[in-house]
């Protein structure tokens, strides 16, 4: 019997370049997967518009489950200089959440979210000590039996092919620290490509499974079909569930299973 909870992963919804049937789709499947919780791993609009945070905010609504969201560098304005230095988190946190740290918490998982994205490094963002020093205190009170997951948008390895250096910056560090801190789960977004990765070291006995979900919803595909992603965790390993969207429906395309302990 596994009475741990079922998670759905999402990311970069891009609306202003979202498939509105593809959309449609997603907030059923999802509904009628009944996860216990929805993780959104930012990037909701194309250019931090009012209406695309409007659009955003009502497939936000239409999911039943609870939903830990943060935003992505789309999220921030990218041309308007002004709105971007000064106040660019203002539609964010007008339309979606002024959380600095979305948090979920129940007997079996511990999930935190941080904001990855600057104004300064829009493409590839950075992870701040503090917020850092936040997880760490966080992650401190649940117990080895917690399912502990980190939410951020900016990847932390590159996808094949790419430059080592594509990835967030100080990526090593905080891989290293989620790790130490039993961390078994980190949701990422902003490639819009899905694959996983895992990361160890020596004495610490947990892996850390780093999933990169694509686009769900955005007609920006970059060869690939809009994907979500299930996750079944339970004591000993964690199960992910690939779904694509084809023939009206996310569909399976493929499971991998990977051991919380190394
Ligand atoms: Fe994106
Ligand atoms: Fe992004």
């Amino acid at each position: 019997m596994n009475d741990y909870p079922v998670l759905a992963h999402i990311s970069d919804l891009h609306f202003g370049t979202e498939d509105k049937f593809v959309a449609e789709t997603l907030v059923h499947d999802i509904n009628e997967s009944a996860p216990d919780l929805v993780i959104l791993s930012g990037d909701l609009t194309q250019r931090a518009r009012k209406g695309q945070f409007k659009k955003a905010k009502t497939l936000l609504d239409a999911i039943e489950p609870p939903v830990v969201v943060i935003p992505g560098n789309h999220d921030i304005p990218l041309f308007n200089l002004m709105a971007r230095f000064l106040f660019p988190y203002r539609n964010y946190e007008k339309y979606i959440s002024n959380e600095e740290y979305p948090i979920y918490q129940s007997e079996h998982l511990a999930i935190a979210g941080v904001d990855t994205c600057s104004p300064f490094r829009h493409q590839s963002g950075k992870i701040k000590q503090e917020d850092i020093d936040y997880l760490v205190n966080f992650f401190s009170a649940s117990g080895e039996e917690v399912i502990k997951g980190v939410v951020i948008h900016h990847n932390l390895f590159p996808y094949k092919g790419m430059k080592s250096g594509s990835a967030l910056k100080g990526a090593d560090f905080f891989l290293h620290e989620m790790n130490r801190c039993g961390v078994d789960l980190v949701f990422a977004g902003h490639l819009h490509r899905s694959f996983v990765s895992t990361f160890s070291q020596p004495e610490v006995n947990n892996h850390l499974i780093v999933l990169q979900a694509g686009t769900a919803i955005s007609k920006r595909l970059r060869k690939e079909e809009n994907y979500m992603l299930i996750i079944k965790p339970a004591r000993d390993d964690i199960a992910v569930e690939f779904r694509t969207f084809k023939a009206g429906k996310f569909r399976l395309r493929r499971q991998q299973i990977y051991s919380r302990k190394v």
